[in-house]
């Protein structure tokens, strides 16, 4: 009796343990990110609407994953980015658990580059609301990535318009 009693309290102890780390942000697991890792636009890969590269040297893998028809997780150090002053880094494995380990970038662009006006997990948001709000609805096999029919609620700009945005990337004045 006894016996059974403590083998349930050790399990509800071990298990809240797993709950409350899942939660927490680990900084050891943090890449460095320094703003030249931001670049001009044009000197990323294209993946359909948006761009990558990848800060660890990996860009092979995250392009595997983000040309793929049917998602994946994407590698540390995936660079995500649609319109210029807006981006997601993917940290090691472990960092942040509540965003899949991506972290959500806010840029001020000028020609000489960028500067992070925001940075973080859940809590950063763009003039158009929560980046993590909008990007938690695409549906699980596409670690956080809206695409087009993923299951995030769609944004106020049609193609045009992103195509235009990314075209105006103050940093690409510099180069040929
Ligand atoms: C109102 C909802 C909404 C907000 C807020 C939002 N996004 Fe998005 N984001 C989307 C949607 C929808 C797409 C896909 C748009 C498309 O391809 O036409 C997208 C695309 C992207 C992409 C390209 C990869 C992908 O998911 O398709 C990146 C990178 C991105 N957003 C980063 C951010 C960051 C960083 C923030 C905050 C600073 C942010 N977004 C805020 C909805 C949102």
């Amino acid at each position: 009796m006894f016996k059974s009693q403590l083998k349930a309290l050790s399990l509800i102890v071990f298990s809240s343990l797993v709950v409350s780390q899942s939660y927490s942000a680990d900084d050891s697991k943090k890449l460095e990110v320094s703003e030249s890792a931001f670049k001009c636009i044009s000197a990323l890969a294209a993946s359909g609407r948006f761009f990558v590269d990848n800060i660890l040297g990996n860009l092979d893998a995250t392009l595997a994953v983000a040309n793929s028809n049917s998602g994946g997780n994407y590698p540390p150090g995936s660079l995500l980015t649609l319109v210029p002053d807006e981006a997601m880094i993917k940290h090691q494995q472990g960092w942040n658990p509540a965003t899949n380990d991506w972290e959500f970038f806010l840029l001020d662009l000028s020609a000489e580059g960028a500067s992070i006006s925001a940075r973080g997990g859940a809590e950063v948001a763009s003039p158009s609301g929560s980046c993590f709000g909008c990007h938690q609805l695409a549906r699980p096999e596409w670690d956080l990535v809206c695409g087009v029919d993923h299951g995030c609620a769609p944004i106020a700009f049609n193609l045009e318009q992103i195509r235009a945005a990314q075209a105006m990337d103050p940093r690409c004045t510099n180069e040929n």
